[in-house]
């Protein structure tokens, strides 16, 4: 019967290449590559048959040196399949990139999610930003769409490299976002070589290295169709809102079975569901009359486009009775087509072919239209299944790549072997000496003797990502427990590039650890490079204690860490930049205006928040240990953040309530009870932060030894005016008028409960946050007397502070203030020794 049609010589197939496709009906397609990102989320999400892994799963890199991972309430998502994706976000405030090891080469869906929302000071609806692949820009100032309802991103990408790296790149001062992603292998012959372009006609070559945009894709005359029923997860729209109903026309549905045929279209090129629908034209008997069906779309000007026809003649009782035209904007595709001609002999064959158009419709439109065939004594008659439309050409502008971190062979154990020995050694000498001066205790300074002789895999939350055991083992991804952000190892020559060569003029401060260089990164961001003295005695335990806690933290209210180096014997941490410095440095000892009161609160309740989500935030509750003012960096927005993490502690297990173990901080926040009886709790924590608000309010040194005796160390002067009543006697005098005395009121008595002998006794720190934020409340419940610059004027008298001289102390660390030791007690010289020996 096919043959028959040959000897029509009606027939004038123009422009209609039939494709030679190498079809298969076997059974469904496995994509090599199938990763789906539950970006911003830290649990794996199901949505219809998928699962969408959280971002911190170790199947993706995720790169980025300033994320935040964003939520809003499900109820606020419009409902759909995917609504669960569109509940988290991860917002990045500087390039950052997602990278994917792809198994295969070639044609792969990337499918971008967006859903904006109102994440604390993030309105996603205001981002502008870029996505590129390392090939091509996906999106360029992207804004997405303001009515509140999520869109989705297609690409067709023919990846030839082993690595995708989707790089994110904010605009101005802008963010960027995602919400979820995928990346998913299609079959090679999903998109062939070749095509027919219409204006000018000519064979189109080249294809297939093309990246695609998917614009449209659309089931006509039939449902919508959603990724859980379509073969390659794609979805497809009805024909409503494009077609225009010019003339009369009819949906179809075919009940029988489709006729896949080798060398025409697969499973795979469309579902079953495009294929047994269709709109028809419905046969008029005045020839006249006849019209074509039309439908149209917005599109880019100027940009080129590949058209997909998804055709399969379901109406025909028998073959050769369907003729009609194509056409595509004013241009014909194709001319009296029959379906059945192609050879098949049989009917309800699904077939595509592909169409190149280069728009020229300046207002941007692009049309599609089925026309009744010309021919004679042939049914006014056509049919159209499916239609895509994909944009060609989508890559203009530069493309900006972060590149994750390589990864490297590392020789770990043996360099940390050698720094360990010399640990070892010196916390020998350093446990004798103790033992001399306590005799009557039993120092458990296992925590420093009991350095383990290798380097154990470290694991976080499961993660493991410090790897061992053999030489050559590679590293593995870096990435966090909490909210994925990757930590990685930075080349020893990148640091010492973005130093200066470790330029004296860079330090921006000394601890105990060694020294702390400002540093500019290639791509302009700022860091804080912390360098490892290697005769420091905070060795190789407290940076892998901080490189294991920080970068399993990701935190508003505590420092990142972005990196480390271990080569060449170093250590290295590498953190974000806080632009201004300590809280310490902005309460005394430097010729920074003073602080507001309000501001001075919010930089409290800031770092509440982050010593909160460190004792409450994780299974095991995290112990800071050496919460001080020069522990709490600010932010250009004077926004704090809690730092230093090199003596934390994870809790106590449930069935214990404390941790035992040596007396590790810095004199003068020490908690009496964790020196007295090495108990370590949480509360330790919230008695450091109880002295860290005395400095606030009263802008002096912890520890002043140049001051009278009773007014050396500020938690026992001040406690006692506290306990007097008298806390506004000794408030720093340059924002003393300004603070309301119920504010000042509900301070002291939140001070008082964080300072109190036993821990037991002192409120966790949640509560300490609650009670600050009901600090600030009280404040800003009354007349606006904040006005610190008119007080300033006022208060000319020197403080109390200033009459005793506290401001000619030194600021440095204090593990460099000298301090005269014949003053204090024998604990505090216990405490002055750990704190100096130990840090
Ligand atoms: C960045 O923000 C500041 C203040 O919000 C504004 O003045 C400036 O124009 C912005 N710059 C850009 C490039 O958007
Ligand atoms: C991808 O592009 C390369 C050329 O860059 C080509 O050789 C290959 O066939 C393409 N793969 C597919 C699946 O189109
Ligand atoms: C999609 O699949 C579901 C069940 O998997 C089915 O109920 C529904 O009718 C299907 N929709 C289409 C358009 O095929
Ligand atoms: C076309 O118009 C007719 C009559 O105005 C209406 O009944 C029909 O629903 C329309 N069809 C579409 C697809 O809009
Ligand atoms: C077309 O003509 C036939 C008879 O010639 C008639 O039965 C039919 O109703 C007509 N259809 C329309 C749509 O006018
Ligand atoms: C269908 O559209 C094409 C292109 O716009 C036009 O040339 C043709 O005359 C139309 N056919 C009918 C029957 O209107
Ligand atoms: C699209 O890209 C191809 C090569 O990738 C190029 O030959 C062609 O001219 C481009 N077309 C347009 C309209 O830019």
């Amino acid at each position: 019967m096919g043959t028959a049609t040959n000897e029509r010589k009606l027939a004038v197939v123009f422009l209609w290449s039939i494709s030679v496709l190498s079809g298969t009906c076997n059974a469904e397609f496995t994509p090599a590559d199938n990763y789906l990102i539950n970006c911003g989320s830290t649990v794996d999400a199901s949505v219809g048959r998928r699962v969408f892994e959280a971002d911190n799963s170790k199947s993706t890199i995720l790169t980025s040196h300033q994320s935040v991972a964003a939520n809003t309430f499900l109820d606020s998502v419009p409902a759909s399949d995917y609504a669960v994706l569109y509940q988290t976000a991860r917002i990045f405030g500087v390039p950052s990139s997602y990278s994917f090891k792809m198994k295969s080469r070639g044609r792969h869906f990337v499918r971008l999610h967006f859903f904006s929302f109102k994440y604390q000071s993030y309105d996603l609806a205001v981002a502008k930003f870029k996505v590129s692949t390392q090939d091509a820009v996906l999106l360029d100032n992207f804004t997405p769409p303001s009515n509140s309802s999520p869109v989705v991103r297609e690409y067709s990408l023919n990846i030839t490299r082993g690595m995708l790296i989707l790089t994110f790149v904010p605009l101005g001062n802008s963010t960027s976002f995602i919400n979820a992603i995928e990346v998913i292998s299609v079959p090679d012959d999903l998109i062939l070589d070749l095509g027919q372009s219409v204006n000018p006609i000519r064979q189109y070559a080249g294809l297939a290295a093309q990246p695609f945009q998917t614009f449209y894709r659309i089931n006509v005359g039939g449902r919508k169709v959603t990724a859980d029923n379509d073969t390659l997860w794609r979805s497809w729209d009805t024909d409503q809102s494009f077609f225009l109903n010019s003339t009369t026309t009819q949906t179809v549905t075919y009940e029988g079975k489709l006729n896949y045929q080798r060398g025409a279209a697969t499973e795979e090129d469309a579902p079953d569901s495009v294929y047994n629908t269709a709109r028809r034209l419905v046969a008029q008997n005045n020839t006249a009359s006849a019209s074509n069906m039309t439908w149209q779309f917005n599109v880019d000007r100027r940009a080129s486009y590949l058209i997909r026809f998804h055709l399969c003649d379901i109406v025909s009782k028998a073959m050769a009775a369907l003729y009609f035209d194509v056409y595509v904007d004013r241009w014909s595709a194709a001319e009296d087509l029959d379906l059945s001609e192609k050879g098949f002999g049989t009917l309800a064959v699904p077939y595509y072919t592909d169409v190149i158009l280069e728009s020229s419709d300046p207002s941007g439109k692009l049309s599609v239209s089925i026309g009744p065939s010309s021919l004679n004594n042939v049914a006014q008659d056509g049919i159209l299944n499916g239609l895509e439309i994909m944009k060609m050409n989508i890559s203009t502008g530069t493309v900006e790549i972060v590149q994750p971190p390589p990864s490297q062979k590392r020789e770990l154990p043996i360099i940390l072997g050698s720094i360990l020995a010399v640990c070892a050694a010196t916390a020998v000498a350093i446990l004798c000496f103790v033992l001399r001066r306590k005799k009557n205790k039993k120092p458990q300074t296992a925590s420093t003797s009991r350095t383990s002789s290798a380097w154990t895999p470290l694991t976080l939350n499961g993660i493991s990502f410090l790897s061992t055991g053999t030489r050559t083992t590679s590293r593995t991804t870096l990435t966090s427990g909490t909210n994925g952000d990757a930590t990685y190892q930075i080349p020893f020559v990148v640091l010492q590039e973005a130093t200066n060569h470790f330029d004296e003029q860079m330090i921006i401060g000394v601890g105990g650890f060694g020294k702390v260089y400002k540093a500019v990164l290639q791509d302009g961001t700022k860091v804080a490079v912390k360098r490892g003295n290697h005769k420091s005695h905070q060795g190789i335990k407290e940076f892998r204690t901080e490189i294991e806690l920080l970068s399993g933290l990701r935190h508003r209210h505590l420092v990142s860490l972005i990196g480390y180096c271990n080569e060449h014997n170093e250590m290295i941490l590498v953190y974000e930049y806080m632009e201004k410095g300590t809280l310490k440095g902005h309460l005394y000892g430097s010729d920074i205006p003073a602080l507001s009161w309000k501001k001075r609160v919010e930089i409290c309740i800031g770092a509440a928040r982050g010593l909160h989500y460190l004792h409450t935030g994780f299974a095991k509750s995290i112990i800071h240990r050496d919460v001080k003012s020069a522990n709490i960096l600010l932010d250009e927005n004077l926004m704090a953040k809690v730092s230093d993490f090199g003596l934390s502690k994870t809790g106590p297990e449930l069935d214990q309530t404390h941790v035992s173990t040596a007396v590790k901080g810095s004199f003068g926040y020490l908690d009496p009870e964790y020196y007295r009886r090495q108990k370590l709790t949480d509360k330790s924590d919230v008695y450091s932060f109880g002295v860290v608000l005395l400095e606030v309010i009263c802008a002096r040194p912890v520890i002043d030894p140049s001051l009278p005796r009773e007014m050396i160390n500020l938690a026992e002067w001040a406690s006692k005016w506290q306990k007097r009543g008298e806390l506004d006697q000794i408030v720093d005098q340059r924002i003393a008028g300004t603070i309301r005395p119920e504010s000042l009121r509900k301070y002291g008595e939140t001070v008082e409960k964080c300072l109190a002998e036993y821990g037991v006794d002192r409120p966790t720190m949640g509560d300490v946050l609650w009670n600050l934020e009901f600090v600030l409340q009280l404040q800003e419940s009354g007349p606006d007397i904040t006005n610190i610059d008119s007080m300033n004027q006022i208060s000319e008298l020197p403080s109390e502070a200033r009459r005793v001289g506290s401001l000619e102390i030194s600021t440095a660390d204090e593990s460099h203030t000298n301090i005269n030791y014949s003053q204090m007690s024998t604990n505090d010289a216990f405490s002055q020794l750990m704190n100096t020996e130990g840090r």
